[in-house]
């Protein structure tokens, strides 16, 4: 089964890059560098004006090569454009927008070489301003799945590092790399139409690392809390959250993988070697329940 995903995913992540590359994405030596930059603009709900799609042209020559650089050109222009950016490094997963149809993050995304660039806040979230969203909603679920190493009845906790082998560790690349930056999940339809109950793909892969980690041993009520028809089971295996996320990541795989433990179809594979290893005969037993962070 994962064989099979992982060959459709490869199919799919060609094909779109071939129409990608055929249509907008691929730079082209010869285009224009003055462009037109259509951005949405909303004032907040406090605003007396209606929300609007605003034109700016900007030789683009002028800035670097990012969607972000031309946003903070134009903002050196209008001040008054707002839109959220941190590390412009791709890590904080602020800048998320919709660029062209397809979310993105600004940083770490080329300006395409179409003559008009169409910049939209995040697909079916509440605005804010601008290009800020209200992420609210999206945290609140992240943090229901209880994003951190829960350990029970172990007193090493905080005293003693927990030990984790290579190959246990190698079962969360793909995943701890996530950066919250939520364009999967506001890219996925279920997210869209079941968004106050399906938890949407960024959640669900976060529950699939905490789930997969094998310091974790908390894993039956993990899986216990997402056994409903909405928080996983609303993803019907569609993949636009897969196609949208800008670090590469399959989340879809994720949540197949975490559907099929929820399920009992597999169970989570016992570590290979004992994550309380390095306990040094402390005051085992009083650290029950504890959480903390790995
Ligand atoms: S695979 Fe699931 S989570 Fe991803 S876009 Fe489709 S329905 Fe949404
Ligand atoms: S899985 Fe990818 S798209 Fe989704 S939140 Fe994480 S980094 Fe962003
Ligand atoms: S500014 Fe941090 S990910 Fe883009």
């Amino acid at each position: 089964m994962p064989k099979l995903s992982e060959r459709f995913h490869k199919i799919i992540r060609f094909s779109f890059r071939n129409y990608s590359s055929k249509t907008e994405t691929k730079p082209k030596k010869d285009v224009d560098p003055c462009r037109t930059f259509k951005i949405y603009r909303f004032g907040g709900i406090l605003s007396k004006e209606q929300p609007k799609i605003q034109s700016y042209e900007l030789d683009v020559s002028t800035c670097g090569k990012m969607v972000l650089d031309a946003l903070i050109k134009i903002k050196d222009k209008d001040p008054t454009l707002t839109f959220r950016r941190s590390c412009r490094e791709g890590i904080c997963g602020s800048c998320a927008i919709n660029l062209q149809g397809m979310n993105c993050l600004s940083c770490i995304t080329e300006i395409p070489p179409a003559k008009t660039i169409t910049i939209l806040p995040l697909p079916h979230m509440y605005v804010i301003r601008d290009l800020v969203v209200d992420m609210t909603h999206f945290f609140n679920g992240y943090d229901s799945i209880r994003p951190y190493l829960v350990r029970k009845n172990d007193g090493a906790i905080g005293k003693t590092q927990l030990a984790q082998s290579i190959k246990d560790n190698e079962k969360m690349v793909g995943l701890y790399e996530c950066v919250l930056c939520s364009c999967c999940s506001t890219s996925c339809p279920s997210y869209w139409w079941n968004g106050r109950r399906f938890l949407g793909p960024a959640t669900l892969l976060h529950a699939y690392r905490w789930v997969i980690d094998s310091r974790d041993d908390d894993t039956e009520q993990r899986l216990y809390e997402l056994r409903d028809s909405f928080k996983a089971f609303k993803c019907h295996t569609i993949m636009n959250c897969s196609l949208a996320c800008p670090k590469g990541l399959h989340p879809a795989k994720a949540i197949m993988n975490l559907k099929r433990l929820i399920s009992g179809l597999d169970k989570k594979p016992v570590p290979e070697i004992d994550p309380g290893k390095f306990k040094s005969g402390g005051d085992s037993g009083s650290g029950k329940n504890k959480k903390c962070c790995p």
